[in-house]
């Protein structure tokens, strides 16, 4: 999607356009997750979890400023929590905590959203996998 102007961005949403947090992939990882939104932008989500807890998160983007915010703020309010709490992550508790992000651009919480709890679901399947194994031995 055209990039919009991130200048215009005010307040958090501003900041973490502009200075995202836990951006770049994780290269130690135990959950990942890569969605196309319908925009046509795509994000990815890297999460590592240890004892059920969200210890270190990263995302990436193609988007713009607006899914840089989302992904962003996404990743702030997942780490250090459970990793079923991260998953349940919703679009608006993303805008709420941004504050002001233009309404054309609402749906950038909604694909941060998903990715974060495709990357969570990742981790629980594999769990879950490393577990049948074990049982299996
Ligand atoms: Fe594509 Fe927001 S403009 S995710």
């Amino acid at each position: 999607m055209e990039c919009e102007d991130i200048e215009t961005f005010t307040g958090t949403a501003g900041e973490h356009a502009r200075n995202p947090h836990n951006h770049g992939p994780l290269s130690d990882f135990n959950g990942h997750a890569r969605i196309t939104g319908p925009c046509g932008d795509t994000m990815d989500f890297w999460v590592d979890v240890r004892n059920g807890i969200v210890e270190r998160i990263s995302f990436v983007t193609d988007g713009c400023g607006s899914s840089m915010a989302c992904g962003s703020m996404a990743s702030c309010l997942a780490k250090g929590k459970p990793c079923e709490e991260a998953a349940a992550l919703q679009q608006q508790e993303i805008l709420a905590a941004l504050g002001c992000l233009p309404g054309e651009f609402e749906h950038c919480a909604l694909l941060a959203a998903n990715t974060l709890k495709a990357a969570c679901t990742d981790y629980l399947e594999r769990r879950i996998s490393l577990n049948d194994d074990k049982r299996k031995e």
